[in-house]
């Protein structure tokens, strides 16, 4: 028997990935790592071996149908993501999807629509909205302290890992474009992406994306698995301040400038334009380093708890999975600009004609 407010969790996928997600499951009060699940017997043996009270199987089913679980998280590749976090919500589970949230928006809506109607908690993994770093770059900005956002660059890059389903876009992209989102509290409106496969045919290995939002602000993104360093650097640019945040500092991760351009109402000569820059001091805060992935499995299960919203929503992972697919259509089009707008409204599109197929046969 379960005791009472305990969350019963399984979890589908446990090769790189899945294995944090239990870590960090295990270790929250109240919540117990029922069930693992897994194509492959030896990744299974593998937790068994770390966590014997765990339980292991390789049939999704009997994980679905196990009337003690309240939760499933699946953690394998992007291109399984929709089917098995639909049989999940149908089964009425609350349903925890990595990032990306699914293959396409199409998925991503009726994921949300699923959830919605079942009034589940569907949360997408982006990770990085549970960091200490950017939750402070958040509060920054909240409290008026940068100005307006005018732009924000960000460049996540390293030596592989080479995917064989999806680019670099699809596989790093997900955690700049959500910190972006989340940061810029604004909607996408357009984006540009080019990109270059030069590895593995067809699947691109580095390419820069640009994005613009309703809000007139701006951002770049530039991944690759094509590169000598890791880099996790992001550059947050405002009217009167900027935030740079490197991931790979141990200590002082984001730093704030005291740095601005003013442009004087007139100036007569260049050196006169030069007292428009702004120098001041920076400062790098205090951050207690708490591991994002924990306080997203804390808030996972305080919202299964609550009833509230999470903060990396199913919506949040649509939007997401939005601009990623303007990037790879984008990337078709040679880098051409494509209109959120139109990610939608072919998908609206494409859905009526499945739909119209659909009654065709039935006909
Ligand atoms: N949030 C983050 O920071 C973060 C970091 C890394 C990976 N991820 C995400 O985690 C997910 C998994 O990535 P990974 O690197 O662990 O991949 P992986 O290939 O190392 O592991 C996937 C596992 O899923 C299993 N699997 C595949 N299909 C299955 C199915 N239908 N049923 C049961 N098991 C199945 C495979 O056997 C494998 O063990 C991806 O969506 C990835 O984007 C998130």
């Amino acid at each position: 028997m379960k005791p009472t407010n305990q969350i019963n969790i399984g979890i589908v996928g446990c090769g790189y990935w899945g294995p944090n997600l239990i870590r960090n499951f295990r270790s929250v009060p109240g919540c117990h790592v029922k069930l693992a699940c897994d194509n492959d017997q030896k990744r299974l043996a593998y937790i068994s071996q770390l966590y014997p009270e765990v339980k292991s199987t390789t049939d999704y089913e009997a994980l679905v149908n196990d009337k003690e679980i309240d939760a499933i998280c699946v953690a394998t590749p992007v291109w399984t993501h929709f089917e098995l976090a639909k049989k999940s919500l149908k089964a009425g589970k609350h349903t925890f999807v990595e990032k990306p949230m699914a293959s396409n928006v199409l998925q991503c809506r009726e994921l949300v629509d699923l959830a919605d109607h079942n009034r589940l908690i569907l949360m997408t993994g982006h990770t990085f909205i549970y960091s200490a770093p950017v939750r402070r770059i958040k509060d920054i900005v909240t409290c008026g302290d940068i100005g307006d956002i005018l732009y924000i660059s960000s460049q996540r890059m390293n030596l592989g890992l080479f995917q064989k389903d999806i680019n670099t876009a699809w596989d790093l992209a997900p955690h700049d474009i959500s910190i972006i989102l989340y940061i810029m509290g604004a909607q996408v409106n357009s984006v540009n992406c080019q990109g270059e496969a030069h590895i593995n045919p067809g699947v691109e290995d580095v390419t820069n994306m640009s994005l613009t939002f309703s809000n007139k602000g701006f951002a770049t993104i530039q991944n690759s698995w094509l590169d000598p360093n890791k880099v996790r650097r992001m550059t947050f640019v405002g009217s009167k301040r900027m935030i740079l945040y490197d991931d790979n500092e141990p200590l002082e991760k984001i730093k704030i400038y005291d740095k601005r351009v003013e442009v004087p109402p007139h100036y007569d000569t260049f050196a006169e334009f030069h007292y428009a820059y702004h120098y001041g001091d920076m400062y790098a805060p205090y951050l207690k380093q708490v591991e994002p992935l924990k306080v997203q499995c804390e808030h996972f299960l305080d919202c299964i708890s609550t009833g509230r919203d999470p903060n990396s929503s199913g919506r949040d992972g649509l939007h997401v999975v939005e601009v990623l697919e303007a990037a790879s259509e984008s990337l078709k089009r040679g880098g051409a600009k494509v209109e959120i707008s139109e990610i939608v409204q072919e998908q609206t599109t494409n859905d009526l004609k499945i739909t119209d197929t659909k009654i065709a046969r039935a006909n």
